[in-house]
Formats: structure tokens, sequence, C-alpha cells
């Protein structure tokens, strides 16, 4: 029997990926950039059986549901293609915070799946072929596979194989930290899936978010390049906003914020006010991740926490790439 346990980190996108070119393979119509977060982590497990038989998947001690379920089945089959030999899966799965929250659990997840079933099946792949294994079950764990700052680059080959993580600064080599504000939820959100296919069909607005996103991720490259917080920031912020008109613009519209999302970006803005260089931004969801200099990071953070339907803050610093474990 074949066993192997990866731990990999979600990622938190600064220049949003949003949108596919090729819905089967995973290929974006734009490049993105992120920052991956130490604190927020999952941990898997993943043992072939040899035998023939349904994958059995248990993720923070429960049983999956029917769709976590088929989507990692799916990127197993992508491992075992080839190879029955290596039978059904027994996978276990634990992560730092809250998967149902809706906190770029699938980053992770999918990053810390691909690895360990690589890993698990006898191969060594690439970091390269890692980050294309990984974008196959969910496209923002592609980045997941490196640490600190990660590009998405789009690519432009029909197969993908130019689609796939880079890492463009590592965890130490500037001290940038997030704290991201949990709002109440409530209603179950649209899929990030459905939203960003809704958009690229239906949004008049999505050819302007395609033409900007290639100047939005030139600037924050060259930004972290010269370590320039405000310069990233101003840029993850419109980045982030121009997303979600594009969501406010489809048919039907889907709107990700709650009343709380905008009273955290109420306190973004008056922590700026007060000199403390902190940018906000929004994935498919109401919560708020906060960019700031490390040093700031508790002055956010209690800051964020006093924002009423704020139901916690946790606190993150750069980390690393996909480690075996
Ligand atoms: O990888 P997915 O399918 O979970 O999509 C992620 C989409 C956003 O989180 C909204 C943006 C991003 O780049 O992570």
């Amino acid at each position: 029997m074949r066993t192997a346990r990866a731990r990999a980190r979600s990622n938190i996108a600064l220049v949003k990926y949003w949108g596919k070119r090729d819905e089967k393979r995973i290929l974006p119509v734009t490049g993105s950039l992120s920052l991956t977060l130490d604190e927020l982590w999952t941990e898997t497990e993943v043992r072939f059986t040899g035998a023939p038989g349904e994958d059995e998947l248990v993720i923070g001690g429960t049983r999956a549901t029917e769709h976590e379920h088929r989507r990692a089945s799916a990127l197993l089959d992508l491992v075992r293609d080839g190879r029955p030999e290596l039978g059904a899966a027994r996978i276990d799965s634990t992560t730092s915070f809250p998967v149902a929250a809706g906190l770029a659990s699938s980053a992770s997840g999918f990053a810390a799946l691909a690895a360990a079933a690589a890993w698990a099946a006898g191969d060594d792949p690439s970091d390269l072929q890692l980050s294309i294994l990984a974008r196959r079950a969910s496209g923002s764990a592609c980045r997941s596979v490196f640490g600190g700052f990660a590009e998405w680059r789009r690519g432009e080959r029909e197969d993908g194989a130019d689609s796939h993580g880079v890492q463009l600064l590592g965890p130490d080599e500037w001290q940038v930290a997030m704290a991201i504000a949990e709002v109440e939820a409530g209603r179950k959100e649209v899929s990030s899936r459905h939203a960003m296919r809704t958009a690229r069909e239906t949004s008049p607005y999505f050819p302007a978010w395609e033409a900007q996103t290639a100047i939005d991720l030139e600037q924050a490259r060259e930004a972290i390049r010269r370590r320039d917080l405000e310069s990233l920031g101003r840029v993850a912020e419109r980045s982030a906003f121009a997303m979600h008109a594009t969501c406010f613009t489809s048919e039907p519209p889907v709107f990700f914020w709650k009343p709380s999302t905008l009273a955290v970006l109420e306190a973004v803005r008056t922590l700026r006010a007060e000199g403390v260089a902190a940018y906000a931004t929004i994935d498919a969801g109401p919560h708020v991740a906060v960019l700031c200099e490390a040093g700031q990071l508790g002055r956010v953070g209690e800051a964020l926490r006093k924002v009423d339907g704020v139901r916690r803050v946790l606190e993150a610093r750069p980390g690393p790439g996909v480690e075996r474990r």
C-alpha cells in the first residue's frame, strides 16, 4: 500500500482569477497573482489501496459531501490514469480554519490533495507539474504550490501545459501580512465556478475586466519587485472591485457582499486616513482580506474586530509552498 501526506496553504489573490477560457482543463481568461498564507493550511493523507472500489474521503473527521467526493475522485483519476493497479484511495484531510466559512479552502485543499496523491503514486513531479495537476481540480490551487507571492501564468497552449503558478517572491522576502475578517454570512453563496461562468457569458463589463487585468498584473509584479505596498494595495483593491462589478452586472446579478462587507471596507479606509497602509480584497464571498505591513497586523486586526457583523478575524503571514509531511 502506498501512502503520502502533504501540507499546503491557502492563498488570497491580489489580482483575481475570474473566468475560464476552457472549462474542462480549467484554463483562465487572464493571469492572476496571490499571496500564500502560513496560518491557513490543509494537511492531507492519500493511501492507494491497490484494490478496485470507491474512493473514501474524510474531511476534518467527517465523510465528505457528494460534491467534494466527486471533485477529489476526478483529481485522483488524473493521477491513476493508465495505472488501475493503484486502486481506490483513502483520503484523510484536516484544515486549520473553518472550511464551511468560504475562506479559500479549495486552494489549500486541492494543492495538498494533488501533492499527496502524486507522491503516494510514487511520482516525483516538479513544482510546475504539481501546479498543473492542482489547477485541474481548482484553478486557484495552482498558486498554492508556491510560497510567498505567486503568479498563475495564463499560458497560450490549448493543452494547458504552460498554464501554471510561478513564485515571484519567497515568504521571507517581504514583511507583509493579511488580516481576514470573516463576516456573518447567512444564506449559502453561489459557487465561484458558477458565478465566474455567468460573468463571462453575460456581463457587459467582462471584456473591460479582461483588458484591465493585463495592466493590473504588470503593475502588481512591478510593485512586488519594488516592495511598494501602496501600489500593490491600490492594484489589489481595483482588481477585487472590478471582479465584483462583473458579478453585479451579470444576468442574473450576483451579490457576494453583505452590509458588514461594506462596513469592513469603511474601516480599511479609516485605517488609511490614520496613516496605516491597509488594503482590502474580496473573493467570491462576503469576507474581506486586508493586506498590511507585518508590523501593523495587530492594529489592523483590532480595528476589524470592532466592526459590527464581523464574526472573527484571522491573522496570517506569508507561508511556504506545498510540503511533504
Ligand atoms: O479556484 P476557484 O474555482 O475556487 O476560484 C477562485 C476565484 C477567486 O477566489 C474569487 C479569485 C482567485 O483568484 O482566487
